[in-house]
């Protein structure tokens, strides 16, 4: 663990953070194949949604199914959120969503800087412009983050400052409470948990890490306020650990989050915690 990080931590000890209401975000990605597929995952997890009083659960179905989930069931506790949008408020870009599209159809988050789309070209300076223009819509960021890999001498923690500096520099105070970080190891993406091995230290060090940048820049306060969400092979069998052990203010869950029973027990288990 590098040093900055356990400074941090004896410090964030030493004053408990006040406990938030977990965030359960559901990132379907481009699942299912169908629209009535869509539907059925969707109703499962609506019916039961309104019963978890104590976490708030956001649903990033693909953008095309928004409009009809919505008239599908009328779940006032589910937030939805786009899985990204483009740079601009308004272009002519063929195949693009616009930040006001999506807000018009009822969306309030959206998810940019996934890894998956860094993997398709998406650079630092672009993941920025996309926050901007969200932003400057009104709708709120899930800023996701993440390393390749890591290594003994802490170089992916630089990368990771990159990537926190690319899109928070110069930000506005106010600005803030809108942005949700979510840091996504990417050698634990698409994994089961059994596979990933994410230990609940490695969860915790970076929920530090990603605290300490806020407080380095804004004050330890701010920085105590922020929404911090792990992401990266969250199940069932990890959930509690990610949460209570990692110190996660809630998950970003892909292949979990469109098995419904699978995403209502986790769910359940951020609930009761
Ligand atoms: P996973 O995906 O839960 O399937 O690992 C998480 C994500 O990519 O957001």
């Amino acid at each position: 663990m590098a040093p900055v990080v356990l400074e941090y931590w004896s410090m964030n000890t030493l004053h408990a953070t006040p406990a938030k209401k977990p965030l359960m975000v559901g990132n379907w990605k481009m699942k299912p194949a169908t629209l009535k597929d869509a539907k059925a995952i969707y109703q499962k997890i609506a019916k039961v949604a309104g019963t978890f009083r104590n976490v708030d659960i956001v649903v990033a179905p693909p953008a095309v199914f928004l409009s009809e989930l919505k008239r599908t069931s009328a779940s006032k506790k589910i937030k939805w959120s786009a899985q990204d949008s483009f740079i601009k408020r308004e272009a002519s870009a063929t195949g693009e969503l616009s930040p006001s599209q999506l807000k018009s159809v009822g969306v309030s988050y959206v998810i940019l800087g996934h890894s998956e789309r860094r993997a398709l070209g998406d650079t630092n300076e672009q993941v920025r412009a996309k926050m901007d223009a969200a932003l400057a819509e009104g709708l709120a960021v899930i800023l996701c983050i993440g390393e390749h890999e890591r290594d003994r001498s802490g170089e992916y923690l630089g990368f990771l400052e990159a990537q926190l500096t690319s899109a928070f520099k110069g930000r506005a105070r106010t600005e803030l409470d809108r942005i949700i970080v979510a840091y996504e190891p990417l050698w634990a993406i698409g994994k089961s948990a059994k596979d990933a091995h994410v230990q609940a230290r490695d969860v915790h060090e970076m929920i530090i890490f990603v605290r300490k940048y806020f407080a380095d820049r804004y004050g330890k306060a701010v920085a105590d306020e922020r929404v911090v969400l792990y992401g990266g092979s969250a199940e069932p069998v990890n959930a509690a650990m990610l949460l209570r052990d990692g110190h996660a203010d809630g998950l970003l869950i892909g292949h979990a989050s469109i098995v419904p029973h699978e995403f209502v027990e986790m769910l359940s288990i951020a609930n009761t915690l």
